[in-house]
C-alpha cells in the first residue's frame, strides 16, 4: 500500500478550506429529483445536469473534488470530451461511488446492508484507470423502536471495511460514509447514542482490516434530532453534540472529516458546519468539511428545470452554495451570504 500517495490524496481533497460535490446519486434517486420537478427522466437529462454541474465556472475556487456515479463517469460532455478526462482538466480531484445500493438485511425488517464487494476490486482497477483518485461507500442505518440492531452495526462496519481495505489497495482514498438517518422523532441524545455506537464499531473494523486511517476520510452525518422530533436543536447544540461524538470515537490519525447533509437545508447544513468550525476548529485533530449533494445542489436544480436557457443561473446557484460551505469551513459563514455577498457572486464573464 503506498500509504504516502493516499495521504497525498487525501490533503488535496481537503486543501484550502474546499470541500467535496457529490454528485453520485444513482438513476432511481435523479430521477425521482427531477420527476418533482417536471425533468424527463432519461440518461441525456442525468448527463446533461451533470455536465452543468462540472462544468460550472470556478468551481474549483471551493470544491477539490467530485463523487460521480458509475453511468456519469462513462458518459462525455456535449463537445465530446469524457466526463472525467473534462474534470480531471479542470483540476477537480475525480472520485466515484462503489457500492451497489443498500438493500433489506435479510431477517432485521426495516434495516438495510450495503452490497458491492463482489468484483469489487477489478471495478476499483478500472475506475483508477479512468482517473478516480477516491471512491466512496454509503452504509445506512435507522433509528427506531430497537434499531439499528447490532446485526445491522456489524454488517455494515465489516463491509465499509472490507471496501476501505480494497479502496487502499488500488491506490484510491476511501470515503467511509456511515450515515445514521434523520428520518424519525428520536431526540438529539439518541443520535448521539446510536452515532457512537456505529463509528466505535466502524473503526474497530477498519482497524481489524488494516486500512491507514492517515489514508482515508470519514464521511458521517451531524448529530442530529430526528426530522420530525418536536424539540430541534440550537446551532450550538447540534454542533457540541457533534465534535463530542467524534471526539469520541474518530482516531486523531484520521485527516478529515466531511459531512453528508443528510436531508438538511442547505442554509442550515452550513449554518451547523460553520459553528462546530468557530467553536472547535482550531483545537482538533482533524479538519471538518463538507461532502454534500443536496445541500449544494438543491438550488442549481431547482432552477435548471432542464432548460438549456437556466444554465447560467444554475451554475451561479449551484457556485454560490458551494462559497457558502466553503465560509463554513472557515467559520465565517453568514446567511446573509445566501442571498447578496459580493464574496459568494459568480463572476460569470
Ligand atoms: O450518499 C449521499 C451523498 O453522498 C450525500 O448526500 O448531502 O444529500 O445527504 P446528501
Amino acid at each position: 500500500m503506498n500509504t504516502q500517495g493516499l495521504s497525498d490524496t487525501a490533503a488535496l481533497l481537503l486543501a484550502d478550506d474546499k470541500g467535496l460535490l457529490a454528485m453520485d446519486e444513482s438513476n432511481a434517486t435523479c430521477n425521482k429529483m427531477f420527476a418533482k420537478l417536471g425533468i424527463p427522466q432519461t440518461i441525456e437529462s442525468r448527463r446533461a445536469y451533470r455536465e452543468l454541474l462540472v462544468t460550472t465556472p470556478c468551481l474549483g475556487d471551493a470544491i477539490s473534488g467530485v463523487i460521480l456515479y458509475d453511468e456519469t463517469i462513462r458518459q462525455t460532455n456535449s463537445d465530446g470530451t469524457p466526463m472525467a478526462e473534462a474534470i480531471i482538466a479542470r483540476g477537480l480531484v475525480l472520485g466515484i461511488k462503489v457500492d451497489t445500493g443498500a438493500m433489506n438485511l435479510a431477517g432485521h425488517p426495516g434495516e438495510k446492508v450495503t452490497e458491492g464487494l463482489d468484483g469489487l476490486r477489478s471495478r476499483l482497477a478500472d475506475y483508477a484507470d479512468m482517473g478516480a483518485r477516491f471512491a466512496k461507500w454509503r452504509a445506512v442505518f435507522a433509528i427506531g423502536a430497537g434499531l439499528p440492531s447490532s446485526a445491522c452495526i456489524e454488517a455494515n462496519a465489516h463491509a465499509l471495511a472490507r471496501y476501505a481495505a480494497l479502496c487502499q489497495e488500488a491506490g484510491m482514498v476511501p470515503v467511509v460514509e456511515p450515515e445514521v438517518l434523520m428520518q424519525g422523532n428520536h431526540s438529539i441524545e439518541r443520535s448521539f447514542e446510536i452515532t457512537d455506537h456505529v463509528l466505535r464499531t466502524v473503526f474497530d473494523h477498519l482497524h481489524a482490516q488494516g486500512v491507514s486511517f492517515e489514508g482515508m476520510i470519514l464521511k458521517p452525518s451531524m448529530v442530529l434530532p430526528g426530522s420530525s422530533a418536536l424539540s430541534q436543536e440550537p446551532l450550538e447544540k447540534v454542533a457540541d453534540a457533534t465534535v463530542r461524538c467524534l471526539l469520541r470515537s474518530v482516531p486523531a490519525a484520521v485527516p478529515g472529516i466531511a459531512f453528508l447533509s443528510g436531508g438538511q437545508t442547505g442554509e442550515l447544513a452550513s449554518s451547523r458546519l460553520n459553528e462546530m468550525n468557530v467553536r472547535f476548529r482550531s483545537r482538533l485533530p482533524w479538519q471538518l468539511t463538507f461532502s454534500f449533494a443536496r445541500a449544494i445542489q438543491n438550488p442549481a436544480l431547482a432552477i435548471w428545470q432542464g432548460q438549456d436557457s437556466h444554465i447560467k443561473a444554475a451554475q451561479q446557484a449551484l457556485y454560490r452554495r458551494a462559497i457558502c460551505n466553503q465560509a463554513a469551513r472557515r467559520g465565517e459563514y453568514d446567511a446573509n451570504m445566501e442571498r447578496n455577498s459580493a464574496e459568494a457572486q459568480l463572476s460569470l464573464a
